[in-house]
């Protein structure tokens, strides 16, 4: 694709002057400026709460700024709610999707803008234009679908479409890719090239590094709401993104693996098949303090072999034993009194309990611990609620914030930290750094290490391949629901695993 007449453009479309924003106890926002060129996308980066998702909600009208102006095409505007953003040609693609989860596909996209006909909702126009978005974006949904009945991807691909449709000057993108399939951020990466040559200004927020140095013209690195530095891509490398957001030289990105693996076995799978064919016949052996790594490509079982050991997927065959006895686990009740505990991918949907605080979605899952005489052991969870809050470095102003309120980073820690506490003896955790910043994710590192050394076992899934590299002990492979192989960490390759992954697809 031919970039070049746009990227040459140097109109600045949008300007943030000295965007200031208080909310109880933080100051999201400190003088912070910002401008994006026409036609070009500007990724925006810092640490979880450095203040990034804030400073577009300012911009989208779903925060009013406590001070600061905001130019549009020169000029001055402050939108008061999200339809008179969209109105004016602004759309924003969220970190957390807030649809209709009982409505259909379409009705998600004109949700308030149904084009009527002599008073009444025209349905074969509102089809006519989702199919037209949708052919254009190369989108292949049914608009009649019920939203809730799909995929987190696919319904991040008609948020992104429903962005689209407005014809928008000015996108936003929230981490749009922080569940999108490899395959779909390649399909959402067309997109946005294809929006910049339309000259549309594109702001993209993600931790994911690579993604950043790929699609960005510009990077703007915040920290601790604070703008701290604007380049152009092409003059940033990792090294010196890390630096600007972290404020320090981060010389490793792993801790040392030094937890030494036992010869006991902890858990053994034998021959795990789950009901609807994603997992074929599973079978290994884990032991103490060991780190286990699950690689493979989307759809190859990962998540499903996790959710069939917890019991949260439902198992055809197969069996399991905890220290040569043998187990059942038909459910998560009963995985949990195995002393199992298992991080979801989806855990900002299956995961976090809104309207209640801090303390009390660290120590949901382990009410029980807490329980004397019928009563609840406040202190107790106040003291392990500041283990998880210190540990992870989640940043709040108290416990008794709701989670609501923290950025979608640092609710991630906290329901992290809600399992950690749940004492586990084996831990799965399923993507358990993703929507973590770099920071945060070597301090996530080192406590599963910590945990494998007091002799748990951890298994986790993860799409980066260097962080199942720098972290575990042994890697298994899957491919089309089957184990195709397992390395050591040590002496293996991507290349080697890679081609593990592609045997069964
Ligand atoms: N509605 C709110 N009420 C109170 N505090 C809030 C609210 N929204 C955000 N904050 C606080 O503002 C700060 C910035 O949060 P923000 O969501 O902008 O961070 P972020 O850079 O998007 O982080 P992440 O990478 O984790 O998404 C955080 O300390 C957060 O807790
Ligand atoms: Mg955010």
């Amino acid at each position: 694709m031919d970039t070049t007449t746009s990227r040459t453009d140097n109109t600045v479309l949008l300007q943030m002057k000295n965007i200031t924003k208080q909310f109880p106890g933080v100051k999201a926002l400190d003088g912070v400026s910002l401008d994006v060129k026409k036609g070009t996308v500007h990724a925006l980066m810092g640490e979880n709460g450095a203040g990034k998702s804030t400073l577009m909600k300012c911009l989208f009208g779903v925060y009013s700024k406590d001070d600061g102006t905001i130019l549009l095409d020169g000029q001055e505007v402050s939108f008061k709610n999200s339809k008179e953003a969209l109105e004016n040609g602004v759309a924003m693609v969220h970190q957390e999707l807030n649809q209709a989860l009982k409505r259909n596909v379409m009705d998600n996209i004109w949700l308030g803008r149904y084009p009527t006909r002599m008073g009444i909702v025209d349905e074969k126009k509102m089809m006519e234009d989702t199919k037209k978005v949708f052919e254009e974006l190369e989108i292949d949904v049914d608009p009649k679908q019920i939203m809730g009945t799909m995929p987190v991807a696919a319904r991040q691909m008609v948020e992104i479409a429903k962005a689209v449709s407005f014809n928008s000057k000015v996108i936003v993108f929230d981490e749009p890719t922080s569940s999108l399939t490899e395959e779909e951020v390649e399909h959402l990466f067309r997109i946005i090239n294809m929006l910049r040559d339309r000259g549309v200004a594109i702001i993209y927020i993600s931790h994911k590094m690579d993604e950043i140095l790929r699609i960005s013209d510009e990077i703007t690195v915040m920290r601790d709401g604070q703008w701290v530095a604007t380049e152009a891509a092409s003059d940033m490398d990792m090294n010196r993104i890390i630096k600007l957001m972290v404020g320090r030289e981060l010389t490793n990105r792993f801790p040392p693996r030094d937890n030494p693996v036992l010869e006991e076995v902890s858990l053994a799978v034998k021959d795990l098949t789950g009901m609807y064919n994603q997992l074929d016949h599973v079978s290994f052996e884990a032991h103490k303090g060991e780190i286990i790594g699950i690689a493979g490509l989307d759809g190859a079982g990962r998540t499903e072999l996790l959710e069939t050991i917890f019991g949260l997927a439902t198992r055809k065959e197969g069996s399991l034993s905890l220290h040569g006895t043998s187990i059942t686990v038909d459910n998560p009740r009963q995985a949990v009194k195995h002393k199992m505990a298992l991080l979801t991918e989806e855990r900002r949907a299956t995961g976090i309990f809104g309207i209640l605080d801090i303390q009390a979605n660290t120590t949901i899952a382990s009410l029980k611990k807490y329980l004397c005489g019928g009563l609840l052991n406040h202190g107790e969870m106040k003291k392990d609620t500041d283990w998880s809050i210190n540990a992870m470095r989640i940043k709040t102003p108290s416990q008794a914030t709701k989670i609501a309120s923290l950025s979608g980073g640092n609710q991630q820690k906290v329901i992290l930290g809600r399992w950690l506490l749940t004492d586990p003896e084996i831990l799965l955790l399923d993507e358990p750094t993703r929507g973590i910043d770099v920071g945060a994710k070597y301090e996530i590192y080192e406590l599963i290490s910590n945990l494998a050394k007091q002799g748990r076992t951890i298994l986790m899934v993860s799409g980066e391949m260097p962080e199942l590299l720098g972290v575990c002990n042994r890697i298994l492979v899957m491919s089309g629901g089957k184990l195709a192989g397992e390395v050591d960490a040590d002496n293996t390759t991507q290349e080697e695993i890679m081609t593990l992954a592609a045997m069964y697809v």
